[in-house]
């Protein structure tokens, strides 16, 4: 289950005697490297403690949607948006009508509606409640909506009764919500990612570099790993995690990473340049230490090589992403190096206070011959997995047209 590792889980639970199995699937999550927040109506809190749920989680229980220090802490709006991934265990079948008629008068349903992110349910309940038309109606008709269900097993129910019902075990439905995770959009194709900052050493001590944490090419590396490709990362020096990433190729300068990039460049379907390549190099690099002896102290500096213009300017040039980071004129700058570099792609940030560069969290433009689209202001893993939906889209539109 490598795939929970760093995801952002929030555990809903409702009114059921199953609620005591969410413990176990609390700690089975929390084990698997995902970070979990625990959402209760006030019927789960009957059944089970929010207590138990602060403990397992480390973090406090929500419970209420007009709470104002739990608002002043994370709203509802910001936890919706905070989730990879929703679970509601156990969903009641009260839950399931409510969900699937769009009512938001508690916080779990509200999170429900304002989640931009995959929800899944693990349905428990008595077995005639389980079969009601009704209830099969509403799971029906949230299905189509492309909401994923963990079937009920069949058994010995707490009321007595014998049949379906009963809530899937907390193992199963946490190799269910790792497969969440894992769509195949991009199975088959082979990817190359370069992220982080280069640094230009000046002397053996010092270098030229910038800000950037790495953190947006790491995350679409690892949504490209679980889109199904064969991903290969190239990257400066970083202080971060690889989450699933088995290839990665570890780079100083420019010069370095184009040079990395070339040598795999022929066996690319999709490049994707996120790197903060230093636009520019020393001339020299002093073989000792540069003393501070004179008042000023000149260094020459010339241009690197731009990594991305030279893979797009290939003849078999893969599907080429370029991303823009600019201060101003964003769609007018991301647009003309889109066109200048002949890029399939470019994924624009305007770089701001607590976004873009060295920042958690990221909002992108993204560009295309035809199109564009916003990406709001989100976690760079979330918005990572959204940018290669839109790459996936884009290059097999672009493959379709060729072999048309
Ligand atoms: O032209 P500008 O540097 O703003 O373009 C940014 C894009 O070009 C990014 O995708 C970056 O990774 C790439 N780049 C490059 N080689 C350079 C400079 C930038 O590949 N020397």
């Amino acid at each position: 289950m490598r795939r929970l590792v760093n995801k952002r889980i929030v555990i809903g639970i409702t009114g059921g005697i199953s609620a005591y199995k969410s413990a176990f699937l609390v700690r089975i999550l929390r084990k698997n490297g995902a970070d979990v927040r625990v959402v209760m109506t006030k019927n789960a809190c009957e059944f089970v403690t929010p207590l138990t749920f602060q403990a397992l989680s480390s973090r406090p229980v929500h419970t209420e949607l007009l709470d104002l220090d739990a608002e002043a802490a994370m709203s509802h709006i910001e936890l919706a948006k905070w989730a990879d991934l929703i679970i509601i265990a156990p969903t009641s079948a009260n839950f399931l009508a409510r969900y699937a008629h769009g009512f938001a008068e508690d916080l779990l349903s509200t999170l429900c509606l304002a989640a931009d992110s995959p929800v899944m349910l693990a349905p428990a309940m008595n077995q005639n409640m389980w079969l009601n038309k009704a209830t099969q109606e509403n799971l029906n008709k949230i299905k189509q909506w492309g909401i994923k269900v963990i079937a009920p097993s069949e058994g010995e129910q707490a009321c007595g009764d014998d049949g379906p019902g009963r809530m899937a075990e907390p193992e199963e439905i946490a190799k269910f919500a790792a497969d969440i995770f894992r769509t195949n959009i991009l199975t088959g194709s082979r990817l190359l990612v370069t992220a982080g900052p280069t640094r230009e050493a000046i002397d053996p001590i010092r270098f030229l570099s910038n800000g950037s944490s790495g953190r947006m090419g790491y995350a679409i590396a690892s949504a490209a790993v679980e889109a199904g490709a064969e991903v290969t990362l190239i990257s400066g020096p970083v202080n971060i995690e690889a989450v699933g990433i088995e290839k990665i190729i570890r780079v100083t300068s420019a010069e370095e990473m184009c040079s990395s990039v070339m040598k795999k460049i022929n066996t690319t379907d999709i490049f994707i340049s996120a790197a903060a390549v230093s636009d520019y190099t020393f001339q020299n690099i002093s073989k000792k230490k540069i003393k501070k002896i004179e008042d000023t102290c000149q260094l020459i500096l010339h241009k690197t090589p731009d990594i991305l213009a030279k893979v797009a300017a290939l003849n078999n040039a893969p599907f080429t992403v370029g991303f823009a980071a600019e201060t101003e004129n964003l769609e007018m700058n991301a647009k003309e190096k889109l066109d200048l570099k002949n890029l399939n792609m470019i994924a624009a940030n305007k770089v701001g206070k607590q976004i873009g560069i060295d920042s958690e969290d990221n909002e992108l433009t993204v560009f295309w011959g035809s199109g564009q689209e916003k990406l709001p202001l989100n976690s760079k893993n979330k918005l990572a997995r959204k940018l290669i939906e839109l790459i996936a889209f884009q290059y097999n539109e672009e493959n379709s047209n060729k072999t048309h």
